[in-house]
């Protein structure tokens, strides 16, 4: 494998992957609704003779097969959903669908897999085995499209070596990728609470099950989960942000209604917090004479990256474009469906840097903001760097 060439293929692919994010840029769709989304990824896929059918209603599940035993699989994800976040960036590809952005960089995704397909397919003699591309459509709410793929099953039948993502990341120099071998994002779940008690007249508490002190201790007692039960290795964060107590200054309301979330890297611990969470509401609101309902809705799993991917994937990208251009990611306490993936699969979830020359001036943006603009330039090593990976990764397989 030839790394400079696929660099100047690469490059000479840059125009077209650009005109293909900003075609996506120009038309972002909701989670479940990328309708128009995965018609013009097909449209480019049959276009170059890529096979592909959809997947989990608005993904696309595209197939190259190479050479020797085509039931070992190599799949490379991107994901192809917007955000509900009207775009503020004036440049001539903006959103045309008002209140809906590309703001966490699925656009780049969806472009780099696209021009990553195109490059393998041209090189499937090269390939072992088969290479799925899997534009996967709803990362960004649940319960996931990632779930919804994996109910289908789309690859019974082989035996898949790896399943690799990639995220762009604002705050890495364009050209730069980041890795984290093992635990890298967290499990996220929802708490819904309600504090049932007896309001009244707030002069004469004393007549009442008061449902707000109640909460307010509930509150302060769950950061036990993270400061008492916790083992000091296992970072943990339970935060409330939502708490409804609809009295008035002098009525005591019947019940508290309360929304939070708990995060965590370690599933064995996260099924130990969840039940320690239901155990500390039920027995503080009964010091206090009240009732509770806890309602934990399971979120994304953690994203755990196999450490032999991950280290072959982090040398690679130094072999492609010379030392310093990888970082060691941080934890990362935010949620990813693809931690479905790394359940069932050896699996790599990397970083690819968009935040041109220094990330420092805040140029690129924030992820999730309507100002979000990541630098292009970072297509072209997105590309040679998922079409590099997947050809090892292929070749490793003979
Ligand atoms: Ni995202």
């Amino acid at each position: 494998m030839e790394l400079e060439t696929i660099i100047a293929q690469a490059c000479e692919l840059d125009e077209t992957v650009r005109g293909h994010r900003r075609h996506l840029h120009e038309h972002p769709e909701l989670s479940f609704e990328e309708h128009a989304t995965a018609d013009y990824i097909a449209s480019v896929l049959e276009q170059e003779g890529i096979f592909c059918r959809r997947v989990a209603g608005t993904g696309v599940l595209a197939r190259i097969e190479g050479r020797g035993d085509l039931h070992r699989a190599v799949v490379l994800r991107a994901d192809i959903d917007a955000l509900p976040i009207e775009e503020q960036n004036a440049v001539a590809y903006a959103s045309k669908n008002h209140g809906v952005m590309h703001a966490c960089g699925h656009d780049l995704h969806a472009a780099v897999l696209l021009g990553t397909l195109t490059l393998l397919n041209r090189r499937r003699t090269e390939l072992c085995g088969t290479l799925f591309g899997l534009f996967q459509p709803g990362e960004e709410l649940c319960p996931g499209g990632a779930s919804l793929v994996l109910k289908e099953d789309p690859f019974a039948g082989y035996e898949v070596q790896a399943v690799v993502g990639e995220h762009v990341d604002p705050d890495l120099p364009t050209g730069v990728l980041g890795f984290r071998p093992g635990k890298y994002m967290a499990s996220s779940d929802e708490l819904r609470i309600t504090v049932r008690g007896e309001g009244g007249h707030a002069a004469m508490p004393q007549r009442l099950k008061d449902p707000v002190v109640a909460a307010a201790a509930v509150i302060t007692a769950l950061q036990q989960v993270v400061s008492r039960n916790a083992d000091s290795r296992m970072p943990t964060v339970l935060s409330i942000g939502r708490v409804v107590a609809d009295g008035a200054t002098n009525v005591i309301p019947d019940q508290v209604y309360m929304e939070g979330t708990l995060r965590t890297f370690n599933e064995v611990w996260r099924t130990e917090a969840k039940r320690r969470v239901c155990e500390i509401v039920r027995h503080t609101v009964a010091a206090y004479g009240t009732e509770a309902d806890v309602r934990i809705s399971d979120g994304y799993p953690c994203v755990v990256n196999d450490p032999t991917l991950t280290e072959q994937a982090r040398r690679l990208v130094g072999e492609l474009f010379g030392a310093g251009h990888t970082v060691e990611l941080d934890l990362r306490p935010t949620a990813e469906d693809f931690g479905y993936y790394t359940q069932r699969y050896p699996s790599l979830f990397f970083r690819l840097g968009v935040g041109g020359t220094d990330p420092a001036t805040g140029e690129a943006g924030k992820l999730h903001t309507s100002c979000f603009n990541p630098d292009e330039k970072a297509l072209h090593y997105g590309v040679a760097n998922l079409t590099a990976l997947a050809l090892r990764l292929a070749e490793a397989e003979v």
